[in-house]
Parts: structure tokens; sequence; C-alpha cells
């Protein structure tokens, strides 16, 4: 791969991502979401862990910008997005966050390229981050994915005619390109045995930390916790929730 590009020229102690005070429900049920206060600073990867049911995703969907809050901010490198115009959010979601789905929401029928040039076609930042290190974008991709380990072969083809596990790479891939300040990852590796989703992990965090940029990974599996800088738990993040 490349050299690596800065992401934001943040410094470790400044924060990526500021949860205050964040409450939401979906309509008519309780609230699922109940945050007086969590941080990610910059650098730092966090391991978000609960049970299935307990709102990671919901919670995911609120920093991405899926979900409205009902009250309480969010804050993307020091931007609070509840006080801004919905196209000033989403500029500042394209600009800041590389987003791995849980169903990685890769276009199946365009090449593996195509799909991980994606952001930098909604950020001029990040296209312009991702042009400090390449002389084009495709470029970037292409050395993304092969430091990923697909290969030549893999780029010939549709993203929807690639294993789970290659897939994988390409959502990593498309999250990486430009280097966001903060990646969340919504349990990429569900579908992968101990082995492969421990590789996996391992290649996620080393790409992220090349560009310095943070990553909030949530999953379920409590046994993945020791691949991260901090582990918390969405039941004591979620206080004021009844069990
Ligand atoms: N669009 C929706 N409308 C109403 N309720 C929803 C909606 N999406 C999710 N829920 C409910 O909110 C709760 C939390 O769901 P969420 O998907 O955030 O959990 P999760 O922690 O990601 O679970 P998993 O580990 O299974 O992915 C669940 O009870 C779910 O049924
Ligand atoms: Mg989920």
């Amino acid at each position: 791969m490349n050299l690596p590009y800065q992401n934001s020229n943040l410094m470790s102690t400044d924060s990526v991502l500021t949860l205050t005070d964040l409450q939401f429900g979906y309509s008519l049920g309780p609230n699922l979401i109940d945050i007086p206060h969590f941080e990610i600073k910059a650098g730092e990867s966090v391991f978000l862990r609960g049970p299935s049911g307990s709102g990671k995703s919901t919670l995911l969907g609120l920093i991405g910008g899926v979900l409205t809050p009902q009250s309480g901010k969010i804050s993307i490198c020091g931007k609070e997005l509840t006080e801004i115009s919905s196209g000033q959010r989403d500029k500042i979601r394209a600009d800041h966050l590389g987003i791995i789905f849980q169903q990685f929401n890769l276009l199946p029928y365009i090449g593996v390229i195509q799909n991980c040039i994606l952001p930098c076609r909604f950020s001029a930042s990040r296209r312009n981050r991702a042009l400090r290190s390449s002389h084009s974008v495709e470029a970037e991709a292409e050395a993304l994915t092969s430091g990923l380990g697909l290969t030549d072969e893999d780029l010939k083809r549709k993203v929807g005619e690639l294993s789970v596990g290659q897939q994988q790479r390409v959502a990593v891939a498309r999250a990486l390109i430009g280097g966001p300040d903060l990646i969340i990852a919504d349990e990429p590796t569900s579908a992968l045995d101990h082995d492969n989703r421990d590789r996996f992990i391992e290649l996620l965090n080393q790409s992220r930390e090349k560009f310095g940029s943070s990553l909030l990974f949530v999953s379920h599996d409590q046994t993945l916790a020791s691949h991260f800088d901090r582990a918390v738990s969405l039941t004591e993040l979620n206080q004021r929730v009844a069990a």
C-alpha cells in the first residue's frame, strides 16, 4: 500500500465523536438509547458490545445519520450535528465518517473499484485526501484493496460475484478511502469463522492505524474485545434505560 495520507490533522486528545444526553426510541416504544455521555478520541479504537436487540445498530444509525435523535447532541470532529441543516450534516458525515454496515451495503452489479471510490464522489475532502497518495481515486482504491489481500482477478469481477470474505475487504477499503476520522463498523465479522474473524479485525486495525482513523466496532461477541484499545457495554452507557 502507498504511504498513508493524514486525515483531518486531529490531535490524539481531540474528540472525533461526542454524544451528550442522547435519547432515541422508535415510535410508540420506550427509549432504547439514553446515553448521558460518550466520547471517542482521535486514533482510538473502541469495541461496543451489547446483546442482540440492545440497540447497537440503532446507535450507529444515529451516528451515521440514518436516524434522528429525539433529543441530545451528536458531535463529529467538534461539529454539532443537531444544530445545522440536513445538507450540512450530510457533508460532515461524508467527510469524516467511514461506514461498514452489517450487510456491507455494497452495490452488487458494479466492480470492486467502483464500489470503493463511492465516498470520494460524495466528499471532495475525501477525494482530495485520496489524491495525496495516488494519482487517481481508482489507483488509491487499487492500492487499498491489494493491501487488504484482493487479487487482480477479484478486481475484474462484479462485487455480487465475490465471496463474503472478499466483500468484507471491499467494504473495509471503501470505509478507509480518503482517511475518514472515524470508522463505524456494525458486526462485519458475524459471517466468519474464528480464524478469519480475527484476521479480518487485525487487517481492519492495521489499515485504519495507517490512516490515523478512529474506530467504533459493535458486536454481541464479547471475545472480540481484546483487539481494541477500549471496550464498553451499551447497557452501561445506557444508564437510564430500564434493563
Ligand atoms: N425500524 C424499527 N422500528 C421499530 N423497532 C425497531 C426498528 N429497528 C429496530 N427496532 C427494534 O429496536 C431494538 C434494537 O434493535 P437493533 O437493531 O438496534 O439491535 P442490535 O443491538 O443491533 O441487535 P443485533 O445484535 O441483533 O444486530 C430491537 O428490539 C428491534 O426490534
Ligand atoms: Mg445490529
